[in-house]
């Protein structure tokens, strides 16, 4: 198995610098995690085996001793006259371990070996027909009481006829063969748990958590310098799902590498852009002096002509000052007014270029119909849409057409549409395809591919569109729609009463 890999100088591991550390402290890694987990489960599982292992034993060692009090019983049933010396009785009790043995046979209970002073035993324990959870608990008995008591043992008899075998003796010795059993027991299971863990934990630790601390530590060297290339990782190709973490990581990186490199390069176009429009103003403003000087000179084409001069050359300049006013990429809120449109379309399709192809314009607009808009702004969008149907017709083939421009606009209640139909080729594929994209709608030599994109922004400020309008026939229409405002009526109210108010 491969890990990830990165390039780059930092593709070490250890203590990361600047947005964050790879390593959380040693107490609170994963790693010590697991491995407390792995302990406290197997310890947990110990404890399981714990319990029916101590009582399963000395269930066993009790057994024991019964059998060998039934042997010893037998010794005195054996002797003649069932009387046995002192000596022996006693021997034989210390031998099997007991201090009174009783048996009892066809209804009648017979104390076969018995020691001289009376007993008084302290417990009774009976293992005929003893349930596994008693067993557990009298196991636990034993082990508390630590063996200072007498107790008495009832069971079947192992070997011989009889009812029951009943015996009394010290607990002492049940008591330390129990305790010496279950240490032993708690020895193998710690060891057997420390053993289980540390595999659990090795195998953890290769398979998930180095993965994991690299792939960590790779966001973090990332986070420390996104635009660097050589800080995407390279995933390792693993197909579980730290592989999918892995190559998701890698293309959001690659992503974010883009973007940011995208964001730079905007960056820089804005600052172009700024530098053009600071540059522009000042050479439209001595172009301005010149076109003043121009006003005074008598003569009627230069009195007729240079008014637009001026004009044109004050839009350029407001242009030029709202650009490095509110930076690259906003344009100025609009200003808006009542415009009267047909005067306003009739500036525009004057202003376009003249080429040496005709080209015929026709002002539709009826008179007298207003929107309410920045005027500087709506010629924008107007002159962008006509320049483009001009620019489609001047480089039309065809020579048969006659090349026509038509601008035509209508009120539907509190909306003004503006249509700039022309009769040329169409869109081209490509423009259809990004249309309004900024600098990748353009299908023409020479084309920024921003006019378009520039006249919907615009309209779109004034919480209207541009769009494409669907139509049978050759050539292309726009529709520019442009809403009035939203009146605020207790604004209007108010208005209305002062002006009513006043004499
Ligand atoms: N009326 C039209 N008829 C045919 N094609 C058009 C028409 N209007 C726009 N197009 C196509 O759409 C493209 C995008 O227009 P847009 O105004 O956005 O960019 P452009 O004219 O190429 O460049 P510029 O930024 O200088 O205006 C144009 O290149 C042109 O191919
Ligand atoms: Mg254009």
């Amino acid at each position: 198995m491969r890990d990830l890999e990165t390039t780059g100088p930092e593709h070490q591991e250890g203590p990361a610098t600047g947005t964050g550390s790879t390593r959380p402290p040693l107490f609170r890694s994963l790693s010590a995690k697991l491995l407390a987990l792995a302990v406290a489960f197997v310890l947990f599982g110990v404890a399981f085996i714990f319990m029916p292992s101590i009582a399963g034993f000395r269930v066993t060692w009790l057994k024991n001793r019964l059998a060998m009090a039934e042997v010893a019983s037998l010794a005195v049933e054996a002797a003649p006259g069932q009387k046995l010396s002192d000596n022996l009785r006693k021997e034989l009790l210390r031998a099997a371990g007991v201090r009174v043995v009783a048996i009892k046979r066809g209804g009648a209970r017979q104390l076969v070996l018995h020691e001289d002073m009376p007993l008084m035993a302290e417990r009774r324990y009976d293992l005929r027909n003893l349930h596994w959870a008693q067993a557990i608990l009298d196991a636990f008995d034993t082990l508390t009481h630590g063996g200072r008591r007498i107790i008495t043992v009832v069971d079947r008899p192992p070997n011989v006829e009889g009812e029951f075998i009943e015996l009394a003796l010290d607990e002492r010795p049940l008591f330390r063969a129990l305790v010496n059993h279950s240490l032993l027991i708690l020895k193998y299971s710690l060891a057997l748990s420390l053993l289980v863990a540390l595999l659990l934990f090795a195998a953890i630790h290769f398979t998930l958590i180095r993965p994991i601390r690299r792939l960590s530590s790779a966001m973090v060297r990332f986070g420390e310098d996104p635009e660097d290339t050589a800080r995407v990782i390279r995933p390792s190709g693993r197909c579980d799902e730290l592989g999918i973490a892995e190559r998701e990581l890698a293309r959001m990186q690659q992503q974010t590498v883009s973007l940011l490199k995208q964001k730079n390069r905007l960056a820089a176009l804005g600052l172009a852009v700024s530098k053009i429009a600071h540059e522009l103003r000042n050479m439209l403003g001595a172009a301005q002096m010149i076109s003043d000087r121009l006003a005074m000179v008598d003569d009627p084409t230069v009195k007729k002509f240079a008014p637009k001069l001026i004009t044109s050359l004050d839009r350029a300049i407001d242009f030029c000052v709202g650009t490095l006013k509110y930076g690259r990429a906003q344009e100025p809120p609009p200003r808006r007014q009542t415009v009267l449109l047909r005067p306003l379309v009739h500036e525009v399709l004057e202003s376009l270029p003249a080429s040496g192809v005709e080209v015929r314009l026709f002002n539709d607009v009826p008179d007298g119909l207003a929107a309410d808009a920045d005027a500087d702004q709506l010629h924008r969008i107007l002159f962008n849409l006509t320049r483009n149907a001009h620019e489609a017709l001047v480089g039309m083939r065809s020579h048969e057409t006659v090349r026509e421009i038509r601008v035509s606009a209508w009120r539907d209640g509190a909306v003004v549409t503006i249509a700039v139909a022309d009769n040329g080729p169409g869109l081209p594929p490509k423009a259809r395809a990004h249309l309004f994209e900024a600098f990748t709608g353009s299908a023409r030599r020479g084309g920024t591919g921003l006019g378009l994109s520039i006249a919907q922004e615009l309209a779109r400020a004034h919480g209207g569109d541009v769009v494409l309008a669907p139509h049978d026939g050759p050539g292309t229409i726009f529709h520019v729609i442009i809403p009035d405002r939203a009146i605020e009526l207790d604004t209007e109210r108010r208005k209305r009463a002062g002006h009513s108010a006043s004499p």
